[in-house]
């Protein structure tokens, strides 16, 4: 959660850190600030709210320093407020600290730090860290007056050692005016670098138009920066090197691009960004291709089970190529949610092979199963659409779904690009292991590379979705209905409306609600049912027959041949493999959710409560 952004360089940091926390509101937008350094001396300016509010603040013009650190906060430790934004100094003045995080013994540390006579002005466990390294600064001054930047390293490291917990953080010091110096654990956080500036980001796109030139600290690196020069120390401070990665995406992408929000925007590039993410590795006469992931023949044969596991939008996405997967290559699948899989002791061994799916590449549930799946002997692979994100720095091996950056809170062009992933992962192992039907793999083949058309063709429906979402926009309670593959669909359909619209939504396998929901269907009720599978489309009519019985109003998603007059709204969409008909069948529901955002004049791209990439458990 949470934005970081740092500048150090030639020009004046405010307004570079201002448009950085701008491009990384998504990430958390209760309370905003910014520090900087001026003439040794310390200055901050921070307030709940907006950034933009930060921004027509009459101090922020006053900031003129080069070197400077920001934050947007997602609260996790004390409300929103002014005194609980950051940045956060040290009782001294002399640190300046923005952090992105949970401490997890903060509490202990501000005893300690309070039995040493450090007073505390905020709620946050983040103010711990600007005394606990003031607090190894006066040690060392104690015994050594020394002033050069390792001292300022060694007591940074210092206190990170003290710290439990996950931190992105960015410090700077009155007493080292010219360096600034970040670390990261379990936070996500990256350098870009130019001749004689230095810019630090939560991530790449709020910095990609000023380089291309990247780092990526692993956890409990260090780096140490000036304008013109940056060091890299591991934990015992021994300095290290660092390759620097160039990131080709297009710095436009990030922006709106004449669309109003970037949800609108993202869901219309979805026929892009999946011919991105289908690359060159499928064509229907040769094997599918996955250079980045090269497993023999004995090695998936040596399967015996394999996990998916992700959060939210991405688990729904591994739902939708759970069967897609045991189809065609016969391993048994099981999909898991991140923070449940983590704590219910699985089975797993050497002959299993997971795979986490996370768009950001940050959330701190999937990076920690990756992990214990790891340690428990499985191979493990992460499918993540960010170049260097954290979690395809532990996997075994890292597969990029190239949809281009994502900024909008509710994620849209990500699943569909991680359900296509999925099919052509399922389609590449089947190849391998010479297991599958060869005509089935071959159509398969043909209708992912239809698709990007078929998406074009989907969108049509956008009018009458509209002129749904203004009829139904002040619902309180929608359900969403399907089987099989249809109800991954209506569980994804149903969290979109959630998080934009705050309209409370229920999703259903459609033959379970006479097991109990279906108490709660009364007259002018809206229910959305999904039906694409051809094999289960007749059981789905008759569910939502009964829930037309009861008085439900009813939207209907299909691509069969039913009986149109039963319901009050029918959105076709065009045939496709049942596989791949959650590409399609997600479109309307994107877009009713965000009109339905919009009739509510709603922030569709940042909802209330959430932030884009979850890096605390
Ligand atoms: C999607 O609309 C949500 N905002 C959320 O469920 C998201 O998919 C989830 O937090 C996982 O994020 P990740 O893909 O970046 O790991
Ligand atoms: N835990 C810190 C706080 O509540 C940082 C939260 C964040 O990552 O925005 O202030």
């Amino acid at each position: 959660m949470c934005g970081i952004v740092g500048y150090i360089g030639t020009k004046k940091a405010c307004p570079i850190l201002l448009a950085g926390l701008t491009r990384l509101e998504y990430r958390g937008y209760d309370s905003a600030g910014i520090s900087t350094i001026e003439k040794d001396c310390i200055k901050i300016v921070k307030d709940k709210g907006r950034v933009k509010e930060l921004e027509n603040k009459k101090e922020i013009k006053d900031l003129q320093g080069t070197v400077g650190i920001a934050h947007t906060r997602w609260a996790t430790h004390g409300k929103p407020s002014k005194e609980n934004a950051h940045p956060h100094k040290d009782n001294s003045n002399t640190f300046s600290v923005v952090h992105n995080g949970i401490i997890e013994n903060y509490y202990d540390l501000r005893n300690l730090l309070e039995e040493n006579g450090y007073k505390f002005y905020s709620e946050t466990d983040t103010e711990v860290i600007p005394n606990l390294i003031h607090y190894y600064y006066k040690k060392e001054l104690a015994i050594n007056n020394e002033h050069t930047v390792q001292t300022f390293l060694r007591v940074v490291r210092n206190a990170c050692l003290d710290i439990k917990g996950s931190y992105a953080l960015e410090i700077i010091s009155k007493d080292f005016p010219e360096y600034m110096i970040v670390v990261r654990k379990d936070s996500p956080l990256v350098i870009g670098t130019c001749k004689d500036e230095k810019y630090i980001s939560s991530d790449i796109p709020a910095i990609l138009s000023y380089t291309r030139d990247f780092y990526f600290l692993n956890d409990l690196e260090f780096a140490v920066l000036k304008n013109d020069d940056i060091k890299f120390y591991d934990t015992n401070l021994n300095q290290i090197d660092k390759k620097i990665s160039n990131i080709e995406w297009d710095a436009m992408s990030s922006e709106k691009n004449g669309y109003e929000d970037f949800m609108l925007k993202e869901i219309y590039e979805q026929p892009t960004a999946i011919r991105e993410t289908i690359g060159s590795r499928i064509s229907v006469d040769n094997k599918c291709e996955f250079e980045e992931l090269p497993l023999t023949k004995k090695e998936l044969e040596n399967i015996d089970k394999i996990y998916i596991i992700a959060c939210g939008t991405a688990m729904h996405a591994g739902l939708a190529g759970k069967n897609v997967i045991e189809k065609l290559c016969r391993i048994p699948t099981e999909v898991d949610i991140a923070s449940e899989f983590r704590y219910r002791d699985p089975i797993i061994n050497n002959r299993t092979l997971s795979i986490f799916i996370s768009q950001s590449g940050e959330t701190a549930d999937t990076i920690a199963a990756l992990k214990l799946a790891k340690k428990s002997g499985s191979k493990t692979i992460a499918i993540s659409n960010v170049i260097g994100s954290s979690i395809t720095r532990e996997a075994d091996y890292s597969i990029y779904t190239h949809a281009g950056p994502e900024i909008a809170v509710a994620s849209t062009k990500a699943y569909t690009s991680q359900v296509i992933l999925v099919n052509m992962l399922a389609i590449y192992f089947a190849e391998i292991l010479e297991k599958s039907n060869k005509e089935e793999i071959r159509n398969l083949k043909k209708e992912i590379l239809e698709l990007p058309k078929k998406i074009g063709e989907t969108f049509n429906c956008a009018e009458r979705i509209k002129q749904f979402a203004k009829k139904i926009y002040q619902e309180k309670d929608v359900f969403f209905l399907g089987r099989g593959i249809d109800e991954t669909v209506a569980k994804e359909g149903s969290l979109k409306l959630k998080e934009i619209s705050y309209i409370h939504s229920e999703s259903y396998p459609a033959g379970e609600l006479k097991h109990g929901p279906i108490a709660l269907i009364e007259s002018g009720i809206t229910v959305i049912g999904i039906l694409t599978d051809k094999l289960l489309v007749d059981k789905t009519v008759n569910n939502i027959q009964e829930v037309i019985t009861r008085g439900a109003r009813t939207l209907i998603i299909t691509n069969q041949n039913v009986n149109y007059s039963m319901f009050d709204e029918v959105i076709i969409i065009p045939k496709v493999n049942t596989f791949l008909s959650p590409i399609l069948s997600i479109i309307p529901l994107q877009l009713l959710a965000y009109y339905i955002s919009k009739e509510k004049g709603l922030d569709v791209d940042k909802p209330r409560n959430l932030a884009k990439s979850v890096t605390v458990e």
